[in-house]
């Protein structure tokens, strides 16, 4: 292990992830939803941008300026890589926290994102990052924080540390991240065997370590293997925040607020009898078992008149990102799998599937004569844009210069898809963020790219790509063996790709 690492895990490199609520245009229905005024965001700084795959997405689809730093140098090479071919405004270093944080040149911010960092790094680290957001995000301005909390997380801390005490302390020195991560979770298979009191007490821990087996290494040996691993209490990282004068604003989990499918009715009683804000949170992470929160904090907090609230939630442009057809009516929250009744909510994708841009004034005014109220028509954007389903679309004027960086972007990203199942995601200038893209979907998109609009000759193109890679194509799990079966299989994609995507992508503008 090297010094600069901190006892982070530096030996293997992070996933291709994408988070949306890292898009600050994103956190506009979250603020307007909870009553409150979300902030224009012209700067914004992401901390700890593992590959970098958001921070680039979303400056390239806008034109925010943004900065941010990973201390990992391969990911930042990854990172500065995407952002100097996209030419967006994204200033990506390799700077700790310590050294970045303190740096004279940077602006003030109206955004500061962290995503999986909080609870994986050091006190000294926790206390250098508020300091930064004390000093640098700007009055009305929002922090992004994600984390692993208490209680769903309790029982796992020590079975955590054990696991961490096992790689550092039984593995042979010299061998990689990978052996010592499967070597102590066969340890801690021996040890459930043997039947020991704490997994009596705590029966979940068996299940937990089970789907831990199953998960990639490389998000493994970032979740699991650092010297720190500290899930906080919703109360302690308000304390934490405090000196930074930051407020609850609201979940960026645009879920947490459909209370029917996290709450039971009594729990909804139980939430709604208590005043302040901070301890209903708190109360509301032993209802549903809290593992891991996704919250937005604002330096003033600015509530709106309902009548404000309404008018300015009218005024927001949505448009349906995914063919009708595909848009699932089940959303999952703390109690489960919910089907969402489709007299309402299949009604409203309905009336999106044209793949116009609507006001959310003009939807709801569409609908009012089939009995959908207003407010199931906030709910369904709120499902829907947690579902990646529908978007958010910033004024004409920024989605036009957005469009020179985006269309850089996604050249860079469709070449690597040619040999590269990640990152699933492109730069819509459409709608200031990413979209899900899948590999295939972005070959196909390279051959349009080239006037290739023939699902014979696609099918050909990705047949010869892939078989030179030996990769083999699946279909309900089974592997296709014949040249001419495969070729079959991948005319009926390029045909749904023209017919069903292709119009929306254009719609896009990936294409
Ligand atoms: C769990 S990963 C999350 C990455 C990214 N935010 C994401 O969600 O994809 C944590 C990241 O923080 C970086 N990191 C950890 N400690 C750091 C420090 N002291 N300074 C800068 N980066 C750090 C790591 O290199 C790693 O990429």
């Amino acid at each position: 292990m090297t010094d600069w690492t901190q006892g982070y895990v530096a030996d293997i490199a992070y996933t291709y992830g994408y988070y949306p609520e890292l898009n600050p245009l994103r956190l506009k229905l979250a603020f307007l939803n909870a009553g409150l005024t979300p902030p224009e965001v012209g700067t914004a700084c992401e901390l700890g941008f593992g590959q970098g795959i958001s921070v680039n997405l979303h400056a390239a689809a806008t034109v925010t300026k943004w900065h941010g730093t990973d201390f990992n140098p391969a990911h930042a090479a990854f990172a500065q890589n995407l952002a100097a071919q996209s030419g967006a405004s994204a200033h990506l270093v390799d700077q700790a926290f310590d050294e970045f944080c303190t740096r004279q040149d940077l602006p003030e911010f109206d955004f500061i994102g962290l995503h999986g960092i909080w609870s994986w790094v050091s006190d000294e680290n926790r206390r250098i990052i508020v300091d930064f957001i004390r000093r640098k995000l700007k009055v009305g301005g929002v922090l992004y924080i994600s984390y692993n909390t208490q209680p769903g997380w309790a029982a796992m801390v020590p079975m955590q540390e054990l696991l961490s005490a096992h790689a550092d302390t039984m593995s042979a020195d010299g061998s990689g991240i990978v052996p010592r991560i499967d070597g102590a979770l066969d340890f801690a298979d021996r040890l459930l065997a043997v039947n020991p009191q704490f997994a009596q007490s705590n029966p979940q821990i068996a299940e937990r370590l089970s789907h831990i087996k199953k998960q990639n290494r490389h998000y493994v040996a970032h979740e699991y293997f650092n010297n720190e691993w500290y899930p906080m209490s919703f109360r302690s990282v308000s304390e934490w925040l405090a000196p930074a004068k930051l407020s609850w604003a609201c979940s960026a989990n645009l879920i947490d607020a459909i209370d029917v499918v996290n709450l039971t009715k009594e729990q909804q009683v139980l939430l709604d009898d208590i005043p302040d804000p901070l301890f209903r949170q708190t109360v509301r992470d032993f209802c549903v078992n809290q593992q891991f929160r996704r919250d937005y904090w604002v330096k003033g907090r600015q509530p709106l008149s309902s009548l404000d609230q309404i008018e300015h939630l009218k005024a927001l442009r949505l448009l349906l990102v995914q063919p009708g057809a595909d848009v699932s009516l089940k959303v999952r929250g703390s109690l489960g799998e919910a089907t969402l009744q489709t007299s309402v909510y299949g009604v409203i994708v309905d009336s999106l599937s044209d793949h116009c841009i609507k006001t959310l004034g003009d939807l709801a005014a569409s609908l009012e004569h089939k009995g959908i109220s207003f407010s199931q028509v906030v709910q369904g954007a709120m499902v829907f844009m947690a579902a990646g389903a529908v978007a958010l679309i910033p004024d004409s004027s920024e989605v036009l210069r957005a469009q020179s960086s985006a269309r850089s972007i996604n050249d860079q990203l469709i070449r690597r898809a040619r040999s590269h199942n990640e990152p699933s995601f492109l730069a819509s200038p459409m709608t200031g963020g990413a979209v899900s893209v899948s590999r295939f979907h972005q070959l196909f998109l390279g051959e349009v790219h080239r006037g290739v609009e023939q699902p014979k000759a696609m099918a050909k193109a990705l047949l010869t790509l892939l078989k030179s890679q030996g990769v083999r194509l699946l279909k309900e799990s089974q592997a296709i063996e014949t040249d001419k079966d495969i070729l079959k299989e991948l005319e009926r994609q390029a045909s749904k790709f023209l017919a069903d995507y292709l119009p929306i992508y254009r719609i896009l503008q990936l294409a």
